[in-house]
């Protein structure tokens, strides 16, 4: 087993699990100290390329910017979001994430779904990818409005039905994506693989977030999502000073 999965993996009921987003390598040059997993996410269509959906991105965009993140990566796991449409079926899937970590290095993919992609991820998994999962909100195939996940019994018996599936299969933690706040724990409890939870309350092994709205550097509106700074400022300064220079 990968020696950073495993300590991941050791990190359950013990220590918090950090995971922060990055699209480039100053970025993750810095987040690299603190965190536990970079994830190149395809959140990176809505915050850098102001896409109406995460659709958009195609696994050449993924690519090169996780290739850009690599370099600045060094204790951390880097793991790289299959783009929509990479993983329609288990060659297509194969080959796609082959690329990807032959291009970028990174030590794992992830990808969205329970039990409607659950061959593709046998099939990676017996082809050694190791593989991360994300249940609950799943941008690539979400219609409408973002709304809780997990209020309803049969959608709560779903979800848990997905998250033993999927660590059945060998996924090294999942990603849940706004789980209402006690199936967020009940999943967490029942799991021995970490949950990673970003608007799924506290009770997740571990946080993840998108750093451009951690850093307050993407103005967002997105009820869950914490801004802890504003590098904004800091940036106007640095420029106004320039121009005050010049
Ligand atoms: O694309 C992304 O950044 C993600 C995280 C928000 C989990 O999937």
């Amino acid at each position: 087993m990968n020696l950073k999965i495993k300590k991941i993996l050791n990190k359950k009921n013990k220590t918090k699990i950090i995971c922060l987003t990055s699209y480039s390598k100053n970025i993750a040059e810095i987040l690299d100290k603190y965190t536990d997993i970079i994830l190149v996410g395809d959140s990176l269509g809505s915050v850098l390329y102001s896409f109406d959906t995460t659709k958009k991105v195609d696994l050449n965009m993924i690519i090169e910017h996780s290739k850009s993140v690599r370099l600045g990566v060094k204790k951390s796991l880097m793991v790289v979001d299959m783009p929509f449409n990479t993983y329609r079926n288990k060659n297509e899937a194969l080959k796609n994430a082959k690329k990807i970590i032959k291009y970028t290095k990174a030590e794992a993919v992830k990808l969205e779904g329970g039990k409607k992609i659950i061959e593709i991820i046998k099939y990676l998994r017996k082809n050694k990818i190791n593989v991360m999962g994300h249940l609950g909100i799943l941008p690539q195939s979400h219609k409408g409005k973002f709304k809780y996940k997990g209020k309803t019994s049969k959608e709560r018996k779903n979800l848990l039905a997905d998250a033993l599936l999927l660590q059945k299969n060998g996924v090294f933690s999942i990603v849940l994506e706004c789980i209402e706040t006690s199936l967020a724990k009940e999943i967490t409890k029942v799991l021995k693989i970490p949950t990673i939870g970003i608007g799924s309350s506290v009770n997740c092994d571990g946080q993840v977030l998108v750093t451009d709205d951690l850093i307050g550097l993407n103005l967002t509106s997105i009820k869950f999502v914490k801004s802890f700074y504003d590098i904004r400022k800091h940036i106007d300064t640095a420029v106004r000073k320039f121009k005050e220079w010049s």
